[in-house]
């Protein structure tokens, strides 16, 4: 269980490589230098470039003319690992129970990234080299939504020019199921902050006399849905494509997804779009999210207080062929429009990503489940995911090209969440994948 691959795996799990947090700077910059390292190490040509924000990892084989280009894209940077007293294990220690690596960061996406290295590693050593001309782009700003990364491909364009993209950071719909994913969600996030007096006052001297921003910013939040799921802002689902018979059929082989989403939410009941089975609702229709709401006062016990302010932080998943920004102008129109009494509403807008589809039956879409089928004995499922890669729609405006997506997670790895893990069989398996994958795309 302790080969040189997981040892490296685990060399970089230990860098607590935050990217939301300037606190963890000096640990995201050493992922990124040791990532660089190792990839010079193995026989590839590699380099560090500074951005505005945390650095963005190149790396190429020799290229020769002739063959297809390969460019591997993937994220050394993590969400945070808070509630940090709901770890079993400690959040940046690599820890192996039941065969499964227990880090931030072993599935999202260290794990399925670090795959794809030591696969390369392994073909350089037993080959000699690699049967396609391969571009490496990893970058530290995917989970805080890749601000500097379009500008990079557009200033690196010819250096990476490629005929394909290929990814690891989606999921498998079940253990030993290779799993193609053809379509991912987009994003776009806002803060609304309302703000009511300059002071914060006593409840009983001034309640009922003047609006309570608490009591504002829920309203504001209720607004957002209608009783039966639906988002209720004016032309939000203006530009959404239905789905295609063809994916509600193949979905709906998969299965009854519904009891495996309860277990895996511990929900006493799912809830969402009237008309839509549990995986229609993830994987193609749009979402309005609060991730976060606050005002007033947060400890223990009551505190009879008006709190001079509250916020709460918004993200809306997008479905093709909805746009970020025109999403955002939409919800902005919409906060604005409610007119509440007695406060002031502040729209602070955040990160966003396009969503994507592909044809999953093109010629490297067939070329991409071959190589699944190789390595994992089963025809791969084909699905759209309800997350979000942000700059994949980016690699086919800028580059002109498709992404492959070929998840290595599976549906309990706790991505986000506290006990984040990735069974060491799929980083395996995706040593594997990869080489299969350069073969069939060659
Ligand atoms: N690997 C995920 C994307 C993902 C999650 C794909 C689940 C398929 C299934 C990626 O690292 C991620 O978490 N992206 C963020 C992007 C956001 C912060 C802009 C996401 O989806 O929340
Ligand atoms: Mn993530």
């Amino acid at each position: 269980m302790n080969s040189p691959a997981l040892e490296d795996l685990f060399t970089l799990l230990r860098f607590a490589s935050v990217s939301t947090d300037s606190a963890y700077n000096g640990a995201t910059r050493g992922a990124a230098e040791w990532l660089r390292n190792k990839l010079e190490s193995i026989g590839l040509q590699a380099a560090l470039h500074e951005t505005p924000g945390h650095p963005v990892v190149l790396a190429r084989n020799e290229h020769k003319t002739g063959r297809q280009t390969v460019l591997l894209y993937g994220h050394y940077d993590v969400q945070p690992a808070e509630p940090l007293n709901e770890w079993r294990t400690p959040a940046f220690e690599p820890t192996v129970i039941d065969g499964r690596i227990f880090c931030r960061g072993a599935t999202d996406n260290k794990g399925q990234l670090m795959a794809h290295v030591c696969g390369i590693e392994k073909t350089l050593k037993e080959q000699g080299e690699l049967p396609i001309n391969l571009i490496c782009l990893f970058e530290g700003e995917e989970e805080i939504g890749s601000p500097n990364l379009k500008p990079f491909l557009e200033a690196h364009k010819d250096e990476l020019a490629c005929d394909v993209v290929a990814i690891s950071d989606t999921g498998m719909v079940a253990p030993g199921q290779g799993t193609f994913t053809y379509g991912l969600r987009g994003i776009a996030c806002a803060e609304v902050i309302v703000r009511g007096p300059t002071i914060d006052l006593h409840s009983g001297i001034f309640g009922g006399a003047i609006a309570n921003p608490a009591t504002m910013v829920s309203k504001l939040v209720a607004s957002l849905h209608d009783l039966n799921g639906k988002v209720a802002i004016d032309g939000f689902y203006d530009a959404v494509l239905p789905l295609a018979e063809w994916e509600r059929e193949a979905w709906h082989k998969l299965g009854d997804s519904e009891p495996e989403t309860l277990q895996l939410t511990g929900s006493p009941s799912l809830f969402g779009e009237v008309g839509y089975t549990d995986l229609e609702r993830r994987w193609a229709r749009p979402t309005a999210e609060v991730n976060g709401i606050g005002g007033g006062y947060q400890g223990q016990g009551s505190k009879t207080v008006i709190g001079r302010s509250a916020f709460a932080k918004l993200s809306f998943r997008l479905v093709p062929d909805q746009n970020p920004d025109d999403i955002l102008d939409k919800v902005q129109a919409h906060l604005k429009k409610l007119s509440l009494p007695g406060v002031a509403i502040e729209v602070e807008l955040g990160h966003t990503g396009q969503p994507y589809l592909m044809d999953p039956f093109s010629p490297r879409g067939k070329a991409a489940q071959k190589a699944l089928e190789r390595t994992f004995g089963n025809a791969p499922a084909l699905i759209r995911e309800g997350g979000s890669i942000p700059i994949v729609q980016a690699f086919k405006d800028v580059l002109g090209v498709d992404t492959l997506l070929l998840g290595l997670a599976l549906p309990d790895c706790q991505a986000h969440a506290p006990n984040e893990n990735f069974p060491i069989a799929n980083f395996e398996a995706g040593m594997l994948l990869n080489k299969y994958l350069f073969e069939e795309l060659a």
